[in-house]
């Protein structure tokens, strides 16, 4: 689809496939009650879970946000990028994209496809993950194509996302700033910025026992699966001693090398990166599991990587919600 079919399309209450630098979106006016119906219904996600809204800089999101301090720097930091703020709303952005909630989730993408859209459309755009709810984050075109079939809408085809996953979510609406979602600017990088600690929830909900009350509504402890079950070990020495390892079964691991050799069995290793580097990694994750997917074989198999690295520590976090196993 051309650049210009697309502007006139958001324009025009319909919905499009647009690349991101994380992941691909399902783009709609963040003013069209009627665009964000379609969204919500080609995804199937529940009316409970609010969308986020793509802006090109600060001063759009002051337009529809009550922005602060926090977010003013945060974003001339990150800004455009993978970060996103929740903030309270204003009026103008319809109770539909929000679920109900007074706060709104914005961020500014750096992909220069997105921007050239949001340039030509002049108007905030909702874009929540281009994947059926609750199944694998679309890091390619293809895979959006493969999980929407004939109801797909029409796409830009920008690639592979250079990122490979979501954006971290951050919750700014009260004065001590929480990480809702982990992502590829890490805990350490705000703080830096902010100089101020900030919460994790994902930490907190580790630490009661997942008792506490969810504040972001799409951060369920299950989400991001394959279709084929996914066992996860605490490490990769443990997942090597497996015996639930079994012929034709997928190892998934971060490097290609050394090379493994499972003498015995005929397993499919699939690799992260070539190099071992984080952010090759990253960006490969959803990749890869949809290739495991398609393989159509019984099991997936892959380890939680060492603690340390706030990037692996994304990756670790989408590796737990998409796990069936844990070991
Ligand atoms: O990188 C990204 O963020 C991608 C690209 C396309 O921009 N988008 C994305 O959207 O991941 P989505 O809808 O799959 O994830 C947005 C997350 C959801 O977990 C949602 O529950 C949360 O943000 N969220 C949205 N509005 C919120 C709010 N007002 N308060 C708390 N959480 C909110
Ligand atoms: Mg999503």
């Amino acid at each position: 689809m051309a650049l210009v079919d697309c502007a006139n399309a958001l324009l025009n209450d319909g919905i499009c496939i647009l690349p991101t630098e994380t992941v691909y979106g399902l783009a709609c006016s963040a003013f069209s009650a009627k665009a964000i119906r379609k969204v919500y219904q080609l995804k199937g996600r529940p009316s409970t879970n609010p969308l986020i809204v793509h802006v090109l800089d600060h001063s759009f999101a002051e337009e529809i946000s009550v922005t602060n301090e926090y977010s003013r720097k945060l974003a001339k930091a990150f800004w455009p990028g993978p970060l996103t703020f929740i903030l309270p709303k204003k009026k103008s952005i319809p109770d539909e994209i929000t679920a109900g909630l007074n706060s709104v989730a914005i961020r500014s993408p750096s992909h220069p496809t997105f921007r050239k859209v949001l340039d030509q459309v002049q108007l905030p755009l909702a874009a929540p993950s281009a994947n059926p709810s609750n199944k694998l984050s679309p890091t390619k075109f293809e895979n959006v194509v493969a999980a929407f079939g004939k109801d797909c809408p029409p796409f830009i085809d920008g690639g592979q996302c250079d990122i490979g996953i979501e954006s971290t979510v951050l919750n700014l609406t009260s004065t001590s700033p929480s990480i809702l979602r982990l992502g590829p600017i890490t805990k350490d990088a705000i703080e830096k910025v902010l100089g101020i600690q900030v919460g994790c929830e994902r930490i907190i909900l580790e630490q009661t026992g997942g008792t506490k009350a969810r504040q972001s509504p799409g951060q369920g402890p299950k989400h991001y699966s394959p279709n084929t079950p996914l066992f996860l070990y605490s490490t990769m020495e443990q997942m090597l001693r497996s015996n639930a390892i079994n012929e034709g079964d997928i190892l998934i691991l971060p490097c290609a090398k050394p090379p493994l050799f499972f003498p015995a069995k005929k397993i499919h290793q699939l690799y992260l990166s070539s190099t071992g580097h984080p952010k090759e990694i990253t960006k490969n994750l959803f990749k890869i599991l949809h290739d495991a997917d398609k393989l159509k074989k019984k099991r997936i198999h892959v380890a939680l990587f060492p603690l340390g690295d706030g990037l692996l520590s994304a990756v670790n976090d989408r590796l737990s919600r998409a796990a069936t196993e844990r070991f």
